[in-house]
């Protein structure tokens, strides 16, 4: 009998077909949004599941699956799964790192030049028919050639978005991580290890891009953004939560900081009412690394993961590799 799986969301239909080569395989194509308990009901009898970033797999939802072993994640980050809990119930967890690693740093140096240059600003004045005349400031906003850039979060992606600062813009780039770079690295990414505290104060454009955890929950909220230079703009392409929505709409309103650019939003999809409202910010809903070629990886990569594991034992991008010694 072949092994059961699941695919939580809709997906490509040949990514789907590759599955049920070896699988027999139960979707989500209608891409209704499950409750977790229809989640659990969907996931009986299961021992892979296909996820896309927005399931939560949780100690409890493992408790009520007990037949399930992987869980595999189309998204690098993987602040849905409790690892600790998974990996106590012996289930592997992968995600999918590396195939989106330039796409999504494309996208936020774009995000950046877009706040920057208040593109989508410029864009609504457009459209609602405002742009009557030339003014000598109109729409002016802020240069990124030469400027200061800013990042939180120096892993892959962060490394992308800083090489393009440094080689392709001439930035200075500063960086803050939990842990300082090794010197080639930064060599090559032209990079600066400073505090977190001066990463605030000096940058001109700050790029957050790094997980969300407990500890990085509102890393930057109301007394961060009060470090920040008023002329400065402000990009998240991590996750919502990193950022406390609430102070940064104020801020924006402010003008304790010039403008943001935000693709992920704490409780998306739903956005905080007030960054509705204020100009000076570009809403995109979650799509850094949606390139259709990427999105494509992504998907394969998380299946190549289910089919690696469950038929071989060899997944290729497990998070909690201990559970293979084990095995
Ligand atoms: C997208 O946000 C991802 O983690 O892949």
């Amino acid at each position: 009998m072949l092994p059961i799986i699941l695919i939580a969301r809709a997906i490509f239909p040949e990514v789907i077909a590759k599955l049920a080569q070896h699988f027999e395989v139960a979707t989500n194509q209608t891409d209704e949004s499950w409750t977790p308990a229809q989640l659990i009901q969907n996931l009986q009898g299961t021992q892979g599941v296909f996820t896309t970033g927005g399931e939560r797999i949780d100690a409890a939802l493992l408790a009520a699956c007990p037949d399930l072993k992987i869980c595999a994640n189309m998204a690098v980050g993987y602040n849905n799964f409790d690892l600790k809990a998974m990996t106590a119930a012996g289930v592997l967890a992968t995600n999918a790192p590396d195939v989106l690693t330039e796409t999504t740093a494309d996208f936020g140096f774009a995000l950046l030049m877009a706040t920057a240059r208040r593109m989508a600003e410029a864009e609504h004045f457009l459209r609602a028919g405002l742009w009557t005349s030339w003014r000598y400031d109109l729409l002016a906003g802020a240069d990124i050639h030469g400027s200061t850039l800013g990042i939180l979060g120096m892993g892959r992606i962060g490394q992308g978005i800083a090489k393009r600062g440094a080689h392709g813009f001439g930035m200075q780039v500063i960086y803050h991580n939990r842990s300082r770079l090794d010197l080639a690295t930064e060599r090559a990414c032209k990079a600066s290890y400073v505090s977190k505290e001066e990463l605030l104060k000096a940058a001109d454009h700050l790029v957050l891009v790094l997980p969300y955890s407990a500890s990085s929950h509102h890393a930057i909220g109301a007394p961060e953004l009060a470090q920040m230079k008023p002329t400065a703009t402000l990009v998240n392409i991590a996750r919502g939560g990193i950022v406390d929505d609430a102070a940064l709409a104020m801020a924006l309103r402010n003008k304790t900081i010039a403008a943001a650019g935000l693709d992920v939003f704490e409780g998306e999809p739903a956005v905080h009412p007030d960054l509705l409202t204020v100009p000076n910010v570009v809403l995109t809903p979650h799509i850094a690394s949606a390139t259709l070629p990427t999105r494509l990886a992504m998907a394969n990569l998380a299946a190549d993961n289910l089919i690696g594991f469950l038929k071989h034992g060899t997944p290729l991008t497990p998070l909690n590799p201990e559970l293979l010694t084990k095995r």
